[in-house]
């Protein structure tokens, strides 16, 4: 059965902790499912560790179609959750329900996620009445990566924290079926989570939270360059990849590869016809 934004719930009141990983094509998608991870969510992430930018702001709206429709045909049971790609919501409540619906009806997401606390909460309600579940994000919000002056941990001080707070209560009055904290402290991330009743999902938010997300190249061991204090690396992946490729030069060159079993064979009797005429 496919998880819904109902199954999060229950697993909040149940205090069972929610998996969440992102994943941007099919097989990975097919992957995680297997492995029974809660939500994929097909994060605008995709812009720097899919496409190489250097953030999340040039994602297009068909880049998010495209990747969330491969992701959507792997995920059997994970429920798949969108992001909208920079300027698809923040420019008015119109466009916000319009490309939410293109998520649904073209990437066929389960649910949406958008950046922003009180400044995004008529999108929000909008997008809810028009029968789309949203996950709201706040604290380290990526999309605002030059107002924050870098991608640095949000809610320290007491303003800041007290801000978090509020927004977490009014997108949940919007009508948010869940919310992403990150990058803020883990403190601030628990009272969020106990004063909600939507599920909470951390990353780099602490352990207090109903659930946790990572970036799948982070926890596999793929991501090149900087990875971030709060990804734990579950798996050597990359090492593994860079292993079987050196492998693969180094034996085809040699020609060691393709070997016997991997050759297809053709009856020696239509061999030697052959080899009589193109004599
Ligand atoms: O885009 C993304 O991958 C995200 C996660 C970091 C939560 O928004």
């Amino acid at each position: 059965m496919k998880n819904t934004a109902l199954t999060l719930l229950a697993q909040k009141q149940s205090g069972e902790k929610i998996t969440m990983l992102t994943a941007y094509d099919y097989t990975t998608a097919a992957i995680m499912d297997e492995c029974g991870v809660n939500a994929i969510l097909v994060g605008d992430s995709l812009g720097m560790v899919m496409l190489g930018y250097e953030n999340t702001l040039p994602v297009t709206m068909e880049d998010m179609i495209h990747h969330t429709a491969a992701v959507s045909r792997g995920a059997k049971t994970a429920f798949v959750v969108a992001d909208m790609p920079f300027l698809s919501y923040q420019t008015s409540v119109y466009d916000a329900v319009m490309n939410a619906g293109r998520l649904i009806k073209e990437g066929r997401a389960n649910a949406v996620k958008l950046e922003g606390g009180a400044e995004v909460c008529e999108q929000i309600s909008a997008i809810v009445s028009a029968s789309i579940p949203v996950v709201a994000h706040l604290g380290l919000t990526p999309q605002s990566v030059n107002v924050f002056g870098g991608f640095k941990v949000q809610g320290k001080s007491y303003d800041k924290a007290k801000k978090l707070i509020e927004d977490s209560l009014k997108i949940q009055e919007a009508g948010a079926c869940a919310v992403v904290l990150e990058g803020i402290p883990a403190r601030l991330a628990e009272i969020i989570t106990k004063k909600l009743a939507i599920p909470t999902i951390g990353i780099g938010a602490g352990n207090g939270c109903d659930g946790q997300v990572l970036v799948y190249q982070d926890m596999l061991g793929l991501t090149t360059g900087h990875t971030p204090k709060f990804a734990r690396r579950f798996a050597d992946v990359g090492t593994i990849m860079k292993q079987g490729i050196t492998d693969y030069i180094k034996d085809t060159r040699s020609g060691a590869f393709p070997a016997e079993e991997h050759t297809y064979q053709i009856d020696d009797e239509i061999m030697e016809r052959i080899l009589s005429e193109e004599k």
